[in-house]
């Protein structure tokens, strides 16, 4: 089987953000897999407009891209105010058929809650986009000082990868065979 293309999305812009040695993390770990190729999309690395433009500027156009060579994707998600970040949403809504009949995992962190609202708010954000979302992530709690890189963790992101990766090749014989119907 051709690996599957996953594109591994950091959300966090913020200055000294824990999203980037999160986001490093899972994509490191993804990529020890035969059946994947990973894709890390910094969204530090996107100079987007603050206002939607008329037409799409070259960050928009870059990063719809990588969004439409995908077969699926792991959204490194903080919590910011039980919901997700602002950079987050900027970038989910300059793409729009990119992200069709694909797959999405999450990888969430934040305090107690470990992402989870936020993680809640993208699944309904992604529904729009015709996004099949994996049921099982990984939710980091940073007061827990436990290492990233633990059992617990790394079973938690198998189970993820495990459902994305089924999903990404099931969508992609599928987009293949006939076009989508959005
Ligand atoms: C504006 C803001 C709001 C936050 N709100 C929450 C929250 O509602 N729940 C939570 O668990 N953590 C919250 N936090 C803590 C963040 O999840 C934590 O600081 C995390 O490191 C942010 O991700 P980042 O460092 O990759 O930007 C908030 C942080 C910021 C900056």
């Amino acid at each position: 089987m051709r690996p599957l293309r996953i594109a591994v999305i950091i959300g966090s812009t913020r200055r000294a953000r824990e999203g980037e040695a999160i986001g490093h993390w899972v994509a490191e770990f993804a990529s020890r897999r035969d059946d994947t190729e990973v894709d890390l999309v910094d969204l530090v690395d996107y100079d987007f407009p603050a206002a939607y433009p008329d037409r799409p500027t070259e960050a928009v156009l870059r990063f719809t891209s990588r969004v439409a060579r995908a077969d699926g994707f792991v959204v490194v998600t903080p919590e910011y105010n039980r919901s997700f970040p602002a950079s987050l949403k900027q970038a989910i809504d300059y793409a729009y058929d990119e992200w069709h009949a694909k797959p999405a995992g999450f990888v969430s962190y934040g305090y107690r809650s470990a992402g989870m609202y936020a993680v809640e708010q993208l699944r309904a954000v992604f529904t729009e986009l015709h996004v099949m979302t994996m049921r099982d992530g990984v939710g980091v709690n940073l007061l827990d000082d436990g290492p990233l890189d633990d059992e617990r963790r790394r079973r938690a992101a198998t189970a993820m990868l495990d459902q994305l990766t089924w999903w990404a090749e099931a969508l992609r014989a599928a987009r293949q065979a006939r076009p989508y119907v959005s």
